[in-house]
């Protein structure tokens, strides 16, 4: 498998460096594409103390990346702004709700826009684990709108019955589910069996 990663300025930073980290230890994933949007540095340095630009990925990776390429929200010449780039499929987490709008509408005006816009027209996976509470009519209307288009929306509610002990572990079983989802299933995932 071959991922694009997006980590937006929504809350919830937490959840896409634990996203990193999972792909980078999976053999099943030979190459991941990141896009951090020019806002999200600000939320990254906010809830995880992890500031600047430069390095950043090597910061919340805690180590230095073997598959994981960054790219600039601005290049919109990059690989995977490209249909005929053969990834996997898309995860944007979080996802803000600037983001979904921008891909809800098909604006294409960023590299993170513009490579959802190209998973949405080839067909391939895009899930979007939009942050945001409480929702306005906006909001929901471009959900719909995503979902309509083919994407998956994956809100960024995690479990409890799972009894996690801090945000990391709850960010991971929540990551599970994403990569689940994708067709990576996870060890170590948490799953629910009701007492016999
Ligand atoms: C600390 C912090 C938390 C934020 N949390 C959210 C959030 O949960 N959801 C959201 O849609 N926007 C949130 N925002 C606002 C977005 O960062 C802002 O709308 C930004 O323009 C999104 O840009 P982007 O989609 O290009 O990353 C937050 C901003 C800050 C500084």
């Amino acid at each position: 498998m071959n991922l694009i990663v997006s980590i937006t300025g929504a809350s919830g930073a937490v959840f896409g460096r634990e996203l990193l980290r999972a792909l980078e230890t999976d053999q099943r994933v030979s190459q991941v594409h990141f896009v951090a949007s020019e806002n999200s540095l600000r939320v990254i340095a906010e809830e995880l103390g992890v500031s600047g630009r430069t390095q950043c990925l090597e910061k919340l990776l805690d180590a230095k990346p073997t598959k994981t390429v960054q790219h600039s929200d601005a290049d919109i010449g990059a690989s995977i702004a490209s249909g005929s780039y053969p990834s996997s499929g898309m995860i944007v987490l979080p996802c803000s709700m600037g983001t979904l709008a921008s891909i809800a509408n098909g604006l294409a005006n960023s590299l993170i826009a513009r490579a959802a816009d190209v998973t949405l027209k080839e067909r391939r996976p895009l899930i979007l684990c939009v942050r945001e509470t409480p929702f306005n009519r906006i909001h929901l209307r471009n959900m719909m709108l995503a979902a309509e288009a083919g994407a998956v929306i994956f809100p960024v509610i995690p479990a409890f019955y799972n009894k996690p002990v801090d945000s990391a572990e709850m960010a991971r079983q929540f990551v599970c589910r994403v990569l689940a989802h994708i067709g990576l299933p996870q060890h170590g995932a948490f799953v629910w069996k009701a007492e016999e």
